[in-house]
């Protein structure tokens, strides 16, 4: 029934260009998840997820993790029905650990113009982690406002509205299973 509904919304909706399917995403994470493995090998590591956005990305990530892990999550405030971010980032729940000494790997869904991230890291280093790295699903470059360059990134675009794999638009779309350009 999920299934015959999700062929629907891509069949019936022309306006949904596919950007990576299921199958590449996981290639990706394979890859992404390879690196991060290695890189802290030796050391302990906490990844703080940013919900909503991030919850499908950091459950595929961690399986294919080899090392151990901490897990923690934070949200922000979102666009509401806008597509854009107005810089005006609001924390609506914060992480649950402590953090000083730890490091830590923000998992994103999505750097846009760079606000949102920029403003999550900051708060982060606040606390006094021993360093923070980002490891993002999809870089999208063309609206930065900021520079900022993620750690890891498992896919980069310039432009576009990207919905699916926990990406929404106004709340729908985040359980489509392959990541979709929505054209407006
Ligand atoms: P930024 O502050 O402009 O970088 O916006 C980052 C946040 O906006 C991301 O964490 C997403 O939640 C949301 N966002 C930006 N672009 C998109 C998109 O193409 N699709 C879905 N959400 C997006
Ligand atoms: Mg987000």
């Amino acid at each position: 029934m999920k299934e015959r509904l999700q062929q629907s919304i891509s069949a019936e909706t022309p306006e949904m260009v596919p950007v990576l399917s299921k199958e590449e995403i996981q290639k990706k994470i394979v890859s992404l998840a390879r690196q991060i493995s290695a890189d802290y090998q030796n050391d302990r590591l906490l990844l703080i997820a940013v919900l909503k956005g991030a919850f499908i990305f950091l459950s595929d990530l961690v399986r294919q993790l080899t090392i151990p892990v901490e897990i923690d999550f934070i949200q922000l405030s979102s666009y509401g029905q806008s597509d854009s971010s107005c810089g005006d980032i609001r924390f609506c729940s914060d992480i649950s650990s402590d953090i000083k000494g730890k490091n830590i790997i923000v998992v994103e869904d999505i750097i846009d113009t760079g606000l949102t991230i920029t403003k999550l890291v900051a708060h982060l280093k606040s606390l006094g982690p021993k360093n923070v790295r980002v490891c993002v699903l999809i870089d999208k470059y063309e609206r930065r406002e900021i520079a900022f360059k993620a750690d890891y990134i498992c896919h980069t675009v310039k432009n576009g509205f990207l919905v699916g794999y926990g990406l929404d638009y106004a709340e729908n779309y985040r359980n489509l299973p392959a990541i979709y350009d929505l054209k407006s």
